[in-house]
């Protein structure tokens, strides 16, 4: 066991953990944060997305450890334009996928604002294809991608 101590959502979390415990699984089964989603815990789906000092991870992919000192905010800690877009947009059907939507969608925007280029050519402005490029990694298995896409377009435009 080792013991960590994270920023999770604004309090400071001391926990004792495995090595091989994930942040998802710290996250969801030691902290009682649900809001990250376990769908195919192997990086594929993006369910699980949360910030990690503002950045979008995969926590199905992190080790706890890892994250030994950092800060985390899961969607249980957000609070966002995004979210109402969200509801405005219909940017969600059953609702499982969105947790990691919203978070991600944070993150890219921070990625974009910061300059980091995508595959998309980026022109002025966030494009339809630019988010979806740029929100590839998070599966929506309803395919409410236009309502996402159009949520975050009213936010970022
Ligand atoms: Fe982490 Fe699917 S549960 S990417």
């Amino acid at each position: 066991m080792t013991e960590i101590r994270m920023k999770v959502n604004g309090s400071v979390e001391s926990l004792d953990v495995e090595p091989w415990v994930s942040l998802l699984d710290a996250l969801r089964e030691r902290l009682g944060l649900t809001g990250p989603k376990k769908g195919c815990d192997q990086g594929a789906c993006g369910a699980c997305t949360v910030l990690a000092d503002g950045m979008r991870i995969n926590a199905c992919l992190a080790l706890a450890v890892q994250y030994d000192g950092r800060e985390i905010t899961t969607i249980e800690g957000v609070a966002h334009p995004l979210q109402e877009a969200f509801v405005r947009h219909d940017g969600f059907q059953c609702g499982y996928c969105t947790p990691g939507q919203i978070c991600s969608a944070i993150g890219m925007l921070a990625e974009y604002e910061a300059g980091m280029p995508s595959a998309v050519t980026k022109a002025r402005g966030l494009s339809d294809a630019e988010i979806r490029e740029r929100m590839s990694g998070n599966l929506c298995r309803c395919g409410a991608y236009n309502g996402i896409v159009d949520a975050i377009l009213d936010v970022a435009g």
